[in-house]
This record gives C-alpha cells, sequence and structure tokens, in this order.
C-alpha cells in the first residue's frame, strides 16, 4: 500500500511538547501515527527570499516524515493573515460582516497554493494517497493536477461551511468551489455543512460532492494522560489553589468564534442571579493567543482584557477571584489533568467546525464522578454529544441556567448524562475518522 501524504497549512512540531492549539493538528496526529506517511505544510517561519521556490526542510519522527516550507512575510501576509483568516474563516463562520476581501489577496492564495503544489510534486510517488486539509488549502488539489498529479486526492474541511446564500458574498465564490472538482472525495464535519457545500455545488454546476466524516480525539490514550496528569505537581497546584471550590473550566484558542465575550458575560449573569454561588466557584478560562497578526484577534483580545477586569472588580472579594484567564498555551499533558479536575466544562462557541475539546473533556472524566459539559448548539460536536447541557451561546442567561443547573445536579444525574456522551467519544475517535474517510477514497473510482 502506498504512503499517506497530509498537506495542511499548520503541521505540528513533533520534537516540541508544547504545541500551537488547533483540532486540525490533533485530530491528525492520532491519525497518522502508525502509518507510513509524509507530512507537509507550512513551517511556521518565514524567509526573505521570496524569489526562489523553497525547498522542503524534512524531519522524521516515528515513521512520520514532516516536510516543511517557509513563506516570505508578503506571501504569509495575503495567504495566511488576509484571504485565509480575514476573509475565508470569518464567512465559513458565518460573519459576513467580519471578512475583509482584496483581490490581490486572492492571487496571493492561489499562488501559495501553487507553491505548495510544487514543492511537494517531486517527492510524491505513483502509488501514494494525497489528503489535503483545510479552507487554507481549497485549490491545492487542483493545483496539484495542472502538474500531472493523477493519485487520488482527498479533501476534508475542518471548519464550517455555510449555506450558497452567505458564501455567495465571496466575489466569485463558484471559482474557488470549481477548483473542488480536482478532489476524488471531499469531506466535512455534519450534515449541516454537507447540505450547504452540495447545495452550493448543485446552484453552480460544480461536479463534486461532500460526505459528512465527524472528526474525534484518541480517548484511551487521553483518559490515560488525565489519570496521570491528574497527579503532577501543576495539576495538584491548581487543586489546592481551589480550596474547595467548584471549578468551571473553558479552553479555546482566542478566537471570535469561540463565543468568549458571550460566554464571560454569561457567567457574569450567574453570579447575579444566582449570589449563592459567589464565592463558591472558580472559572478558569485557558485562550492562548491565536492569529495576532490579524487585527479582529488584537480587537477580540482587548475586549476580553476589558471584560475579565470588570467582572472581577466587580464581583471579586478579597479572598476570592471570580475569573482566571490566561493566554498562554497550557502543555497538552497538563492540559488533560485540568479537564479531569474539572467539575463544569463550559465550551460555548458562536459556530465551530467540530469542537475537540468537548470530546477531550468528556475522555478525560472519572466515570464515578464525572464533570458536566456546558456545550453550545453551535458547535460541530452538539448534534452528537445530545445528553451535555446544550445551550444558545447568544443568551446569557441560558448560560447562567445552565451553570446553576450543573450546579444542583446529583451524582446519579452526572453519571447519566455521561454514559452516552463517552459511548460516542469512544466510538467516534480520530482513527475511525481517518480509516473510513480513507477507506472511501481508496474505493473511488479514478478516472
Ligand atoms: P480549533 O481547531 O478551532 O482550535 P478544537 O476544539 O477542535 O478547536 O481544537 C482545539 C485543540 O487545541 C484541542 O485539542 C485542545 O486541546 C487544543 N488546545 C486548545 N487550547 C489549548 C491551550 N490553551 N493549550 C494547549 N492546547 C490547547
Ligand atoms: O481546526 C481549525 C483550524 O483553523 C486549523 O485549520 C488550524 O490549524 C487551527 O484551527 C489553528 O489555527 P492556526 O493554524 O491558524 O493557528
Amino acid at each position: 500500500m502506498g504512503r499517506l501524504i497530509i498537506v495542511s497549512n499548520r503541521v505540528p512540531s513533533p520534537r516540541e511538547r508544547s504545541q500551537p492549539a488547533g483540532g486540525l493538528t490533533v485530530g491528525l496526529r492520532d491519525a497518522v501515527r502508525g502509518n507510513e506517511s509524509l507530512w507537509f505544510g507550512w513551517s511556521g517561519a518565514t524567509t526573505t527570499d521570496s524569489d526562489n521556490d523553497p525547498t522542503p526542510a524534512t524531519d522524521v519522527v516515528e515513521g512520520v516524515t514532516y516536510a516543511t516550507i517557509d513563506l516570505s512575510a508578503r506571501q504569509l501576509e495575503g495567504f495566511y493573515q488576509n484571504f485565509s483568516n480575514g476573509l475565508l474563516w470569518p464567512l465559513c463562520h458565518y460573519r459576513v460582516g467580519m471578512m475583509n476581501y482584496r483581490r490581490s489577496d486572492w492571487e496571493t492564495y492561489l499562488e501559495v497554493n501553487a507553491l505548495f503544489a510544487r514543492a511537494l510534486v517531486d517527492m510524491l510517488r505513483p502509488d501514494d494517497i494525497i489528503w489535503v486539509h483545510d479552507y487554507h488549502l481549497f485549490p491545492m488539489g487542483q493545483a496539484l493536477r495542472d502538474l500531472g498529479v493523477t493519485n487520488r486526492i482527498g479533501f476534508f474541511l475542518h471548519i464550517p461551511f455555510p449555506p450558497w446564500s452567505l458564501f455567495r458574498s465571496l466575489p466569485g465564490a463558484d471559482l474557488l468551489l470549481r477548483d473542488m472538482e480536482a478532489y476524488d472525495l471531499i469531506g466535512v464535519q455534519t450534515a449541516e455543512d454537507v447540505d450547504n457545500l452540495n447545495q452550493s455545488f448543485s446552484l453552480n454546476d460544480i461536479n463534486a460532492r461532500a460526505q459528512a466524516f465527524a472528526i474525534g480525539i484518541d480517548p484511551v490514550e487521553f483518559h490515560a494522560q488525565a489519570v496521570r496528569s491528574a497527579e503532577t505537581a501543576d495539576v495538584r497546584r491548581l487543586v489546592e489553589s481551589l480550596h474547595g471550590r467548584t471549578l468551571i473550566l473553558g479552553v479555546d484558542r482566542l478566537d471570535y468564534s469561540k463565543g468568549l465575550p458571550e460566554r464571560f458575560a454569561g457567567y457574569a449573569a450567574f453570579l447575579s442571579r444566582y449570589p449563592q454561588y459567589r464565592g463558591q466557584v472558580t472559572f478558569l478560562q485557558v485562550a492562548p493567543v491565536s492569529r495576532g497578526d490579524v487585527e479582529e484577534y488584537r480587537v477580540l483580545r482587548r475586549q476580553l482584557d476589558e471584560q475579565v477586569g470588570r467582572i472581577n472588580g466587580v464581583h471579586a472579594t478579597f479572598d476570592w477571584t471570580p475569573i482566571r484567564y490566561m493566554t498562554s498555551p497550557v502543555p497538552r499533558d497538563i492540559l488533560a489533568g485540568f479537564y479531569r479536575e474539572a467539575d463544569i466544562a463550559l465550551i460555548t462557541p458562536l459556530r465551530d467546525g467540530m469542537n475537540l475539546v468537548a470530546k477531550e473533556f468528556i475522555a478525560a472524566q472519572d466515570a464515578a464522578d464525572p464533570g458536566v459539559l456546558i456545550l453550545s448548539h453551535f458547535a460541530g460536536a452538539a448534534p452528537e454529544m445530545m445528553d451535555a447541557l446544550l445551550v444558545n451561546p447568544y443568551d446569557p442567561d441560558e448560560i447562567a441556567d445552565a451553570l446553576a443547573l450543573a450546579m444542583e445536579t446529583t451524582t446519579e444525574q452526572r453519571i447519566a448524562r455521561f454514559g452516552p456522551l463517552n459511548a460516542e467519544v469512544t466510538r467516534g475517535t480520530a482513527g475511525v475518522w481517518a480509516r473510513e474517510f480513507l477507506d472511501a477514497l481508496r474505493a473511488r473510482d479514478v478516472g
């Protein structure tokens, strides 16, 4: 059998303990383990030499070859910051008003996709199977076909896809989608995303069809890590610092799609409307800075700094801080222990492709004394996790009521909710997701 070639903008640094936060690398790292694979993408660094095509730098770790290229500062700005994260990200998260379109950024986006294709093509063997990931690389399959690549090529979108009535706000949206005819299989996270993308294909006479494949985690490994992590000095220090208070935990990249201002407003409403819990709870929000060069993310960061200051200013007492808010990343092996010690996970994105944090929280729990998951209806994980306390993240009072309900649930009620959630997380693993996608891709007739 040929190798698996993964192509994604973000590639993990296999030798570093602290990884950039994000569901794509987490889900895929579990998927490539044990397969002969090559993972190709951006190095995370910039080069000053933009006249010559960069040569990929390679590193082999546990049977996986990581091959990455640098981008010039100009390419990074047009491709990653502006077109991918200043336009496609808000558009696909239903935030049309936040998108910034410039024709020159689209040109840079196409240029970098073609650059990726040129850098990859010489490393390919005829029986390799290629799997391209995410919105940074919609045209990558076509760029490879233009170079004569005939291998099977699949594509997976990790973020939501909106209805055509929204997506068409992108000038020339149909051209971007037409390039997807190059793929032999297209996967998205949920049935809603399938309907939306297929609607766009059929309304524009594009010869492509999407299918749903919900991504997961490696729950067995994550559970074991959480058990180990709970005994580490860092996690013990967290627990001691609570002085017996209930721990409410939020873990998200600092991104406007995650609904952090709305979540903080919900927590403030909880403290105001349920005063009996003041001083009884601590809300720890871990939100590592993400895409800090994009203006909307900088604005959000300032907004959150102010909001946390305000809430703590109003509600804190001399011996209690209502919100602990940190913007530095926490290594995954410590984060797992935080999840395990948390009594309540508050995960309220306004829109999310999947949300692996919700699955990690469930996997980390002690089945005899599990915590409560409060989850947004608009997370891609919600249809699989209907036994969570589901909330509309736009309504602070609904978040407040869910927090109060979570505080009141008995151990029996928590166990009853946890059982089906855990069964679902155990069934739909990252390994199953990758296997089902790749089996379907291999089964495709190719021309
Ligand atoms: P997204 O892909 O939009 O970031 P997901 O919830 O699907 O959202 O994936 C986030 C991943 O990043 C999870 O695996 C989570 O453990 C990891 N992560 C999130 N926040 C942090 C953090 N503060 N430190 C380390 N890892 C994080
Ligand atoms: O999972 C969605 C996603 O956008 C990935 O494509 C990406 O790697 C991750 O979130 C984190 O974002 P970034 O790569 O921009 O740091």
